[in-house]
């Protein structure tokens, strides 16, 4: 005797406030109960009108959330006998859900060696941040992007051939971009390179990744600015090299302390235009000094120049890869900064010895980069927008630099603010007598985002601090966010 399914879909909950469509929180609801075995092949389901007055919803979506699961083949419909559970659904083939799942005795999924040891090494990280608030950090003028001027240029990409938008992307990235970048760094960064050198990446993230994985071995050491940028760490952290904390003074990273700690090294990551996250331009002495090394030990250099665009003196800080005559140096940007991170666009520029390898590599391996979005940012470049975008906004941030200095100024004493050249974030130092932690989580309770220095750390490090992000933040919330650090230290 076949079951009747009325009783069991008295369990069915729908919420009429929820965003999610009411038919299709019943074909989930419906598709639960077949697939935790509540209901079972053969049972027939009550009438759709039945079924429609239990639960509280109209007909029309009762029938519609039934002629889903029939055409996914889990329900059949019989004419004059009513629709039923499908023969096809047999309780050894249904899967336990996770929560009715109890097998304590499955073992763990397997993870590879790499992934295994990685996990444990990786450094601390939550979301980067998505929201314009006091004092995030990462995060650029989400509130001054010209988004007209984008919606514009995107449609018109939509439009174009479709065999050019829709089929298979340039491996190597999308030619006019990788040209719009090569004429950029030419003229703003004083780097002189060729399109053909430039690959376009996910994001610097991506970047890092494929470099690291081309270059490093497993267990073959990397130097790290110490403190440092924790992304690139946790990329190359990830293809199991092993990363070796080296000190990081106003002149930027210590070419000395790194040859103490591992003569042999493979690569070094460095951030010369604005370390991360203290901030120093690295001194003309030490890039010469860190390029002599890397020649003499055969390793190669990663420059992240995340931010370079945003300096707030007469020149942009020089970039390492300008001075670079043995080839030593992969430069990688992003427009996460200099557009928004959404667009997850970053580029490696290699050297002309490392070109045909990369080229192999992206070819072969990587699913490349949707070519709209390059044609739209390559576009901007062309056409003059990325430029004034980038002038417009080094004078914003230099306003909600200011700002913040000039407000700060109030925590002196207990938070020394310190100026940042470029960029937009900047570094505060403690006084002895407060906590970094609990002014972070106190500044957090008050719905102020702050980081603490010691987030950013590889290896011990003396330096006390938070670092503050301006970029994305409204002068007015610059100056409450102040208001609320000053109303905390007390307590800290
Ligand atoms: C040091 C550093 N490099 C690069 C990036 C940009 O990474 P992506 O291009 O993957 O967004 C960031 C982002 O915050 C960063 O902090």
């Amino acid at each position: 005797m076949k079951r009747h399914a009325g009783a069991m879909l008295s369990s069915i909950k729908i919420d009429k406030t929820a965003e999610k469509k009411i038919s299709i929180q019943l074909y989930m609801a419906l598709r639960d109960l077949l697939l935790t075995g509540a209901l079972t092949p053969g049972d027939r389901l009550p009438a759709t009108r039945t079924l429609a007055r239990e639960i509280g919803v109209s007909r029309t979506t009762v029938i519609d959330a039934i002629d889903r699961l029939i055409s996914e083949g889990v329900l059949v419909a019989r004419v004059g006998a009513g629709t039923f559970v499908s023969d096809a659904l047999n309780e050894r083939l249904v899967p336990k859900s996770p929560a009715n799942a109890k097998d304590e005795t499955a073992p763990p999924p397997r993870l590879s060696h790499a992934t295994s040891h990685a996990i444990p090494d990786f450094a601390p990280r939550s979301r980067l941040p998505h929201n314009s608030q006091a004092f995030v950090t990462a995060l650029p003028a989400l509130d001054a992007f010209p988004m007209a001027q984008w919606a514009k240029l995107s449609a018109r990409h939509w439009r174009k051939d479709r065999d050019h938008i829709a089929g298979y992307g340039e491996p190597y990235g999308y030619m006019p971009l990788r040209r719009a970048i090569a004429r950029q760094l030419n003229a703003s960064r004083g780097i002189r390179c060729h399109p053909e050198q430039i690959f376009i990446t996910n994001g610097a993230q991506r970047a890092f990744s494929l470099i690291g994985g081309m270059l490093v071995n497993p267990g073959e050491p990397i130097w790290f600015e110490n403190p440092g940028a924790i992304g690139a760490r946790n990329a190359f952290v990830a293809i199991g090299a092993r990363p070796v904390p080296v000190e990081v003074d106003e002149e930027g990273l210590s070419v000395e302390d790194g040859l103490a700690k591992a003569p042999h090294f493979r690569l070094a990551f460095v951030t010369p235009s604005h370390q991360q996250p203290l901030g120093h331009v690295m001194s003309l002495s030490r890039r010469l000094a860190l390029l002599k090394a890397a020649n003499e030990a055969n390793a190669m250099i990663v420059e992240d120049d995340y931010d370079g665009e945003f300096y707030y003196g007469n020149q942009p800080p020089p970039t390492l890869k300008s001075i670079d005559t043995q080839g030593r140096v992969i430069y990688v940007g992003t427009f996460s900064k200099s557009l928004f991170p959404a667009l997850r666009l970053g580029f490696a520029l290699v050297p002309d010895g490392l070109v045909e390898s990369f080229e192999r590599v992206c070819l072969t391996w990587l699913a490349g980069i949707p070519t709209v979005t390059q044609a739209i940012v390559a576009e901007f470049m062309d056409e003059g927008m990325f430029a004034t975008h980038i002038r417009t906004m080094r004078q914003l941030y230099k306003h909600r630099h200011d700002t913040l200095i000039e407000t700060a100024a109030s925590l002196a004493g207990d938070i020394d603010l310190q100026p940042t050249s470029s960029g937009f974030h900047a570094v505060a130092r403690l006084s002895a007598n407060l906590d970094e932690n609990r002014l972070v989580s106190a500044a957090e309770k008050q719905g102020i985002i702050t980081a603490p220095l010691s987030r950013y750390s590889l290896g011990k490090i003396t330096r006390r601090g938070i670092v503050l992000g301006f970029g994305s933040c409204a002068t007015d919330d610059i100056i409450k966010g102040v208001r609320v650090l000053k109303s905390i230290v007390p307590e800290c």
